[in-house]
């Protein structure tokens, strides 16, 4: 059974509040779109594909919401709303996208002559329903093109949650590896522990055993031995933002086991849906690089860990240069190096289809 990451109600967006798990499986509402930006924000629904379609989600029930009776009113309204949402996390790329595609739906609907905001405001949670879909169908499409690149049996590494918790559902990195499972792959995952928000240890081993996939959870700083002994025979991530040369922004420690797989001739795969990927970004070193709040690395379960007053880093992604990525599994195909090229071609071949 699918795991309910989020899912659009009458009453507001419901989420699986991944702050709390794996201990308990609680679900909360919002009923605004500025709950929903909170949710973002705090993390109660985090990955990119999953951030972007709830950003389209808030922004549909923001404008149902809204009081504005002409569609003149609607707009700056639409404007206000889009700018809350688009400033809750800056690195994954399918949060502006996904709000651009809201926006250019919303001027194409207010353009036309006789358009009224019922129709208007209908029109925007058909299509953040439709980006649900959507978003599930590229996981499994990913799935499909990834399923023979894993081993027929061995173990597979991944860093941070990249499964059916980060996106709407089956998962971009998970779902290859569930692909791969189901075509009879035997595959036992390593699950780096994801320091500090504990990503891979919380949720890709609590959403793996629910799938009877054998899992085990290492620190990060461990993946380096286990290389070393042999015992991993491919790495596979997802991705917030993909720059248009491939360099891949992901959560912060997938640059380090992107440089050890190369070290021990380990292949490196990306998963990641077409939305990932910012042409608009030419190299890794435009992507912005969320910091996040210094208490994540300080404390843990509300227990302080660090002496007080010492200096905190806490950058929540890196970004891993092209020369390291073996291929990039995507919905449409699977790109290899040169990434400039193939991702210059796949976007040419998107915008002729
Ligand atoms: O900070 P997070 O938990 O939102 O970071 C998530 C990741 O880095 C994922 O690997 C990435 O978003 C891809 S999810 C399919």
């Amino acid at each position: 059974m699918m795991i309910p990451t989020l899912e659009w109600t009458r009453e507001g967006v419901r989420f699986l509040d991944q702050t709390r798990l794996p201990l308990e499986e609680i679900y909360v509402l919002a009923t605004s779109y500025q709950q929903v930006a909170d949710a973002i924000t705090t993390m109660v629904v985090r990955g990119a594909p999953a951030i972007g379609v709830s950003a389209a989600m808030g922004v549909a029930l923001g404008v149902s919401q809204s009081p504005a009776n002409t569609l003149h009113a609607l707009t700056e309204d639409f404007d206000r709303i889009a700018k809350v949402l688009a400033a809750t996390r800056p690195t994954a790329v399918n949060l502006f996208w996904a709000i651009e595609r809201m926006r250019v739906l919303f001027n194409d609907l207010a353009a036309r002559p006789g358009a009224s905001i019922v129709e208007v405001r209908l029109a925007l949670i058909h299509e953040a329903q439709q980006m649900y879909d959507e978003d599930i169908a590229a996981c499994k499409a990913m799935g499909a093109n990834g399923a023979g690149l894993m081993p027929r049996s061995g173990s597979v590494l991944t860093h941070c949650n990249a499964g059916a918790l980060a996106t709407c559902g089956y998962g971009t990195a998970l779902g290859v590896i569930r692909a791969a499972v189901e075509h009879g792959h035997i595959l036992h995952v390593y699950a780096d522990e994801t320091r500090p928000f504990l990503q891979g240890a919380r949720l890709t081993a609590w959403e793996l055993m629910h799938d009877g996939i054998p899992t085990t959870v290492l620190c990060d700083n461990m993946a380096a031995s286990l290389m070393r002994a042999g015992k991993i025979q491919a790495v596979i991530v997802g991705a917030d933002r993909i720059a248009a040369n491939g360099d891949v922004a992901n959560k912060i420690g997938t640059y380090g086991v992107a440089v050890l797989a190369k070290e021990h001739g380990i292949p490196f795969y990306v998963a990641a849906p077409w939305s990932t990927i910012d042409v608009a970004t030419p190299t890794g070193d435009s992507i912005p690089i969320e910091e996040r709040p210094a208490v994540e690395v300080t404390h843990h379960g509300g227990k302080q860990l660090t002496p007080d007053g010492v200096g905190i880093a806490n950058p929540a992604f890196d970004v891993t240069p092209a020369k390291y990525v073996t291929a990039i599994i995507t919905e449409r195909e699977v790109l290899r190096a040169p990434f400039s090229e193939s991702i210059q071609n796949a976007g040419a071949m998107l915008a002729k289809s």
